[in-house]
């Protein structure tokens, strides 16, 4: 439950630039179109995975969405993840796109989570229009610790399991459409150590159930049917491509709401924690992600023929959503749907240096208004995470403290969001963090 709460939007003192709030009832301007996952406008990645066509400028300014590609993701080496500010829509590249710290280990990817930072991210590149997706994973632990594995799609119909640190017997399942909270649509699943132990965690999803299944075994079946609402007269089931989203964050940061950090189990112990001590950081442990694209037979829903999701209609739901053959890559952050050859570096050296440098990645510092966000920027993140990966963190605890992220965090952002009007935190989808300064853009 808990999903709703209100939050105080603290604006970073020290940010330069200062993006636009967007909602489906306060839209983006022409010049920042995209409305981010997290409700700030920009361009570039303002206008990739996550980009929300139904509180953006128009339905066509976020770029069109990379189609499911079934694969199983083994996370070997870094191969195949890319940071978010590096990312410019090309899924054949791509297999994730990553902020925060992620990094390989022993053959598995850890998610960090290093002091006082906002955690790590990863989104798949294409989405997911129904289908199966299953992930072997073991969950970070403590205090205001959160893991989560959900599919979101960009208009906010959401599929999750959660887990909170303080409770390692508990798979939480819920699900959303369009973001709108209800608290009735959270189920605990209940399970061994999901710290300790490797699980398989698999969300079956069809145009009419959603199955959460644990290590093969059903913890839980949603039907369509279930969800009719007779006033809005729809079916308040997640029906829109989402992308698969892995990720590791502190629900309980002072800065998030009281619901949250409740939620979370209290405020995260950034320094005594046992895997702080030991490691470093908090870390969750993904074996290995598969995902199987649906088998739409003869009809569209749901098909992942052509190359293109986009939205032809505010309405948002599975009959808007349009199967296609658009391009899905810009040439450059400055771009955006309706422009996506914007800042094109062929057509014009460095000269462009875009006006608002901060509005081209979500999460940037001073970019977006969101609880969490601290001022002080760094540039830590072009380091290449792999670089690391001989050492070990040791998840029983015993590490040799070899394993060092360079962890002066240089993530952040937070884990609320605002949405619309409505201020409400989406957990587990609502969060990113930041690695890099600008740097990259407008070369
Ligand atoms: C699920 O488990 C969490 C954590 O233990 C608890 O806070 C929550 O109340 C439970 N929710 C339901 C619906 O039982
Ligand atoms: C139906 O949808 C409206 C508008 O989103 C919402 O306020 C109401 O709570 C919903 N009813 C049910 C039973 O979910
Ligand atoms: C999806 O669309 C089809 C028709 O296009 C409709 O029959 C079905 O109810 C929709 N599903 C949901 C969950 O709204």
């Amino acid at each position: 439950m808990v999903r709703t709460s209100i939050i105080a939007v603290a604006l970073a003192a020290a940010s330069t630039v200062i993006a636009q709030n967007c909602g489906l009832k306060s839209k983006c301007p022409k010049a920042t179109p995209c409305c981010s996952q997290y409700g700030a406008c920009g361009t570039g990645a303002y206008c990739l995975g996550g980009c929300d066509p139904l509180s953006s400028f128009s339905l066509d300014a976020c770029v069109p969405a990379p189609v499911c590609k079934g694969q199983k993701f083994e996370f070997k080496n870094m191969d195949g993840i890319t940071d978010e500010t590096k990312y410019l829509g090309d899924s054949s590249k791509t297999d994730w796109v990553a902020s925060g710290k992620p990094t390989i280990f022993n053959d598995n990817l850890l998610l960090t989570m290093p002091p006082d930072s906002v955690g790590t991210l990863l989104a798949s590149s294409t989405y997911m229009w129904y289908g199966n997706v299953k992930a072997r994973f073991k969950t970070s632990r403590g205090v205001g610790v959160v893991t989560a594995f959900i599919l979101l799609s960009d208009v906010k119909d959401e599929i999750d399991y959660e887990f909170v640190g303080v409770d390692l017997k508990t798979a939480q399942s819920n699900f959303y459409f369009h973001g709108i909270p209800d608290y009735h649509n959270s189920q605990n699943i209940s399970l061994t150590d999901t710290f300790s132990t490797f699980h398989t965690y698999e969300i079956q999803w069809t145009p009419d159930t959603v199955t959460w299944l644990i290590d093969g075994q059903e913890g839980r079946v949603l039907e369509r049917k279930k969800t009719f609402n007779a006033t809005t007269n729809q079916y308040m089931f997640p029906q829109t491509p989402a992308r698969v989203q892995l990720s590791l964050w502190p629900g309980g940061l002072p800065t998030n709401g009281k619901g949250t950090i409740d939620w979370a189990g209290g405020l995260v112990d950034w320094t005594n924690a046992v895997d702080i001590k030991n490691n470093g950081y908090y870390y969750a442990t993904f074996d290995w992600v598969e995902i199987s694209c649906y088998d739409a037979g003869s009809s569209s829903l749901g098909s992942n023929k052509g190359t293109s999701y986009t939205y032809n209609n505010e309405a948002g739901t599975n009959n808007t959503v349009v199967l296609g053959d658009k391009k899905t890559v810009l040439k450059s952050l400055l771009g955006t749907g309706l422009d996506m050859d914007a800042g094109d570096s062929s057509a014009s050296s460095s000269g462009t240096k875009p006006a608002n440098t901060a509005g081209l990645v979500p999460g940037l510092n001073g970019a977006d208004p969101r609880p969490g966000a601290d001022s002080h920027e760094s540039s830590a993140g072009s380091s290449d995470p792999s670089a690391t990966a001989g050492a070990s963190p040791s998840p029983t605890g015993a590490s040799d403290g070899q394993f060092n992220q360079g962890a002066s965090s240089s993530s952040k952002s937070g884990a609320d969001k605002l949405a619309g009007s409505q201020e409400k935190v989406l957990k587990g989808s609502v969060f990113a963090g930041i690695v890099a300064v600008v740097a990259m853009m407008a070369l």
